[in-house]
């Protein structure tokens, strides 16, 4: 059995139904409260020292992730190791906040750390603060505890197997709470909101990075446009999408006919894309489809500030992550790459030609609103 998969097996009580025979061991730092007992689960495998649980049973984890963050977890993080990039978005959010005045050290809880592309920045961000980084994935958690331990062998860095949506914590415990791409993993990605909120002091801030709707849905209908100039049809039109990237891609279909198609596998990487965006453009939470995906929700201005307002966080600071000039063909050739590989070539010269001229037909007004991803900061009131 590969070692992720052994590592997603483990876990035989149920924190969501049977604590009671969780070992307890209260305190990650000193006061810092727990509403539950964890135990270390070195205490029952070596393999597995340093990694704090209640004990979620498999059943539990499967509820909430899959194979993507189990078995699969070597893979992606083989694929998505990015600290300078993160360490770029966390110090652009820092210009939307400040943190309150305080006694004591800054307590930070990061939430779904992953491999931790979120947890070193913030190590190196804040070298006094006191942080608890945790995830749902036993996997995803062991190769973060080596990774910190590697890199940091001289600070304490509880590593804290937690599911997002029901905190372990008592109220107001933090004073920042971390969030880098997972409300869009969750199945309640507003619940994940409301427990930040009731774990962070007043004043105290949440902060998330996830895929807005607006973006990704003009990204897909440039891929439909691609496919469907490679078929040899003028692409469709689409009312949903502005007005100048509808007259750029009619213009587009008077280009001189392709003489390359896209290669099989790019169009189906395309395709992908754009049945996966058309499903999490409908949110429809009750759909089987939707629970058993990894990539649930795209979001928008409107979920951030209704969710923000039900729980007492002031109106969110909402900022696009990519500012850069080129970022919509940036972002395309950054989708093909994750699922291709890095394969340059991967875009024929004429589909090419479309995708470098998308941000410069786009006006700045469109730019601006049109988000990708975007970094969402919320404080507690
Ligand atoms: C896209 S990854 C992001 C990881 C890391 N924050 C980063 O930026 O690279 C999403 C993470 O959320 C975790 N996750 C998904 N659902 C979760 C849940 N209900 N509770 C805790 N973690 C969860 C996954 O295991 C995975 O590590």
């Amino acid at each position: 059995m590969p070692e992720t998969a052994e590592c997603a097996r483990r876990g035989k009580g149920d924190a969501e139904s049977n604590l009671s025979a969780v070992v307890t061991s209260r305190m990650l730092f000193d006061g810092l409260e727990l509403t539950t007992g964890v135990a270390d689960l070195g205490d029952a495998d070596p393999a597995w020292a340093g990694i704090y649980s209640p004990r979620y049973s498999d059943a539990t984890v499967a509820r909430y992730i899959h194979g993507q963050f189990l078995e699969d977890a070597g893979v992606y993080l083989a694929r998505y190791q990015a600290t300078p990039y993160w360490m770029s978005l966390l110090t652009e959010a820092q210009q939307h906040f400040s943190l309150v005045e305080r006694e004591g050290p800054l307590r930070i809880l990061d939430l779904g750390s992953g491999g931790g592309n979120t947890v070193v920045p913030l190590l190196d961000l804040y070298p006094d603060a006191e942080l608890v980084a945790s995830d749902l994935s036993l996997p995803l958690l062991k190769a973060l505890r080596a990774t910190l331990a590697e890199r940091y062998p001289k600070r304490r860095v509880p590593v804290l197997q937690q599911n997002a949506e029901r905190l372990l914590f008592a109220p107001r415990q933090f004073h920042l709470v971390v969030g880098g791409a997972i409300l869009h993993h969750l199945r309640s990605p507003a619940r994940t909101i409301a427990e930040s909120a009731r774990i962070l002091r007043p004043g105290g801030v949440a902060i998330f990075f996830e895929p807005f709707a607006s973006g990704n849905r003009l990204v897909a209908a440039v891929f439909q446009a691609l496919l469907d100039l490679d078929g040899g049809r003028a692409p469709r039109r689409s009312g949903a999408l502005p007005r100048e990237l509808r007259s750029f891609l009619a213009a587009a279909s008077r280009l001189p006919a392709a003489s390359q198609r896209l290669s099989p596998e790019l169009a189906r990487t395309l395709d992908g894309f754009c049945r996966d965006i058309s499903v999490r453009s409908n949110m429809n939470w009750l759909t089987v489809r939707l629970r058993r995906r990894d990539d649930k929700w795209l979001f928008d201005r409107e979920f951030f500030a209704a969710a923000a307002r039900r729980v007492g966080f002031c109106e969110p600071a909402i900022f696009g992550l990519t500012n850069r000039p080129k970022r919509f063909a940036e972002h395309i050739r950054a989708i093909v790459r994750l699922a291709l590989g890095p394969n340059e070539g991967a875009f024929p010269p004429w589909a090419a030609e479309i995708i470098d001229a998308i941000d410069e037909c786009l006006t700045p007004e469109t730019r601006r609103e049109t988000l990708i991803e975007a970094g969402v900061v919320l404080v507690k009131s």
